[in-house]
């Protein structure tokens, strides 16, 4: 059950350490980088994919689903850097994108040419107008599922980019290659496997082709697979669903381990500009209780655009006017933006969030850079703007590369507030009172209070919209968390006293909250 007291933090690895001096971050990288993460308090590594791809799609366009990307290092280097994340007591998952592979694929290449015998391995049509009730989701480069190829001679299914042609769920063989993939990661050492794309393995007629008891019915074989052969893995779940489709992907507790929570995600921000917590009151109360052997995921920020798919219109306009006033911040249904110029480079709020986040039911996801309050460029490509090399030091390279900058895959961030000299590791290390040793107390604190990873939930009403208060609590333990989401200062009122789990102060009748500041409360021992 160790996912579920643990902290995640994301590695784009290309962006994250360059060991060999070419301008690309590469494995043994973030293996140099490693004392690092255990210095800040993380316990477990997700790797975004480091599969041979064309890169289309950052890498969720895999040519090969057991290779690694030449430019990141070999099979050995992944080996190394897991024996090395072990030593720690620190583990690492890693993603498993199976809905789709590259168009590259030797599949795909396969199934593609006149009367192959593995056609079968993907879907294909003679019209384009099979499961129209499916959507589109990226939306500012696709306009069908479907793509025409010529060599084939058919239209083939992809939800993603064209150049991501799904697999065909509905072919035994294909799920029995599936389960080879999973098998092979797991056999290398990760600690579990994040399946990207989940909702979508399979389609069907008069269905908007997510969800499909199908789907539910492949994870829960997966899972006992996994269960059957292995000790201690899990399965994390990405399905951007409204609450009880994300529930659906814990089964009775013989799915996913683990899932994003989704939901709750936009409603953090929607509090912070409305001064007003009920959003989130309302998502929390919309989430159903989950299996007692899984756990969310939460986040603020991750490798893509900040998702809006699931949010009502109302809401939605409310976040672009709030949070992307250039057209060019928007990105699909979402906002490609980082944590910290999301939040105007406001370090309360920052705080805030960050003290909710790591106090909800569930285990924090934290994506990096974001520790050091990293900048964003949405005029890059896609989401490159958010995938920008990790600031080490303000030298030139960032601390990241020793190779001229000019080379580097995706550019350093430019703008003065958040360019490498002004926002990096190294002077935020030399500072106590800096934004990085700010995360890194508060990790080392909620890692010393289980009870937010496993305790119990219950909302509390504080009788006023502007602060969040709920209880996280078990058998030896009591906490209350208070959130003001108001600029402006506020009083809660407290049943006895109660100690300031950070600070150590003492609150005898009530705690006084400055504005956007949160408390983490416990029994007076
Ligand atoms: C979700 C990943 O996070 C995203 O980066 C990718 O584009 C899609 N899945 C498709 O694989």
């Amino acid at each position: 059950m160790w996912f579920q007291t643990a902290t995640f933090y994301e590695i784009s690895i290309h962006a994250f350490y360059d060991s060999t001096g070419d301008g690309i971050g590469d494995i043994p990288g973030v293996t140099a980088k490693l004392d690092y993460l255990e210095w800040l308090g993380v316990d477990c590594l997700w790797l975004l994919p480091f599969y041979p791809s064309p890169m289309v799609d950052g890498g969720y366009d895999v040519s090969d689903l057991t290779g690694v990307r030449e430019e990141f290092g070999t099979l050995d280097d992944v080996k190394e850097l897991l024996t090395e994340i072990h030593a720690r007591g620190m583990r690492a998952i890693a993603d498993v994108i199976v809905n789709h592979t590259s168009d590259q694929h030797p599949w795909f290449q396969a199934a593609r040419r006149p009367g192959s015998a593995t056609r079968d391995w993907y879907v294909w049509s003679d019209a384009s107008d099979r499961y129209a009730d499916s959507r589109v989701i990226f939306i500012d480069t696709q306009d069908s599922n479907w793509e025409w190829d010529e060599t084939a001679g058919a239209y083939y299914w992809h939800r993603f980019y064209a150049e991501q042609p799904d697999l065909n769920f509905d072919n035994p063989d294909v799920r029995e290659a599936v389960k080879d993939v999973v098998r092979f990661w797991l056999d290398i050492g990760f600690d579990g496997l994040r399946l990207d794309a989940i909702p979508y393995l399979y389609e069907r007629e008069g269905t908007i082709s997510e969800n499909l008891p199908e789907t539910h019915a492949f994870i829960k074989e997966l899972r006992a697979m996994v269960d059957a052969e292995y000790r201690d893995r899990i399965m994390l779940a990405e399905a951007n669903q409204p609450p009880p489709d994300v529930v659906a992907y814990f089964g009775d507790g013989d799915e996913c381990h683990m899932a994003y929570h989704f939901p709750v995600m936009p409603t953090l921000y929607m509090a912070l500009k409305r001064e007003d917590a009920s959003d989130i009151v309302k998502a929390l109360e919309a989430t159903p209780a989950i299996p007692p052997n899984c756990q969310w995921g939460v986040f603020l920020r991750n490798h893509d655009e900040l998702t809006l798919e699931m949010v009502t219109d109302e809401d939605r306009a409310y976040m672009y006017q709030e949070y992307a006033p250039d057209p060019a911040m928007k990105k699909n249904v979402g906002i490609r933006r980082r944590l910290m110029p999301l939040l105007g480079n406001d370090r309360s709020w920052f705080e805030l969030l960050h003290g909710v986040l790591l106090s909800l039911p569930g285990s924090p996801f934290l994506y990096y850079g974001d520790e050091i309050g990293m900048g964003d460029n949405y005029l890059l490509n896609d989401r490159d703007g958010v995938r920008t090399p990790m600031q080490w030091s303000g030298n030139p390279g960032a601390g990241f590369s020793t190779a001229d900058p000019s080379r580097f895959s995706v550019p350093l961030i430019a703008d003065p507030a958040y360019e490498p000299g002004k926002v990096n590791v190294a002077d935020q290390q030399a500072s106590r009172s800096s934004l990085l040793n700010w995360v890194r107390s508060l990790l080392a604190v909620r890692r010393s209070l289980p009870v937010f990873g496993t305790g119990s939930f219950e909302l509390v009403d504080l009788g006023d919209p502007a602060v969040l208060g709920y209880r996280r609590f078990d058998r030896q333990t009591d906490t209350l968390v208070v959130a003001n989401f108001s600029s402006s200062p506020r009083s809660v009122e407290l049943e006895h006293p109660m100690v300031d789990l950070w600070s150590g102060r003492l609150w005898n009748d009530a705690v006084e909250l400055p504005g956007c500041e949160f408390a983490w409360l416990g029994m007076v021992p």
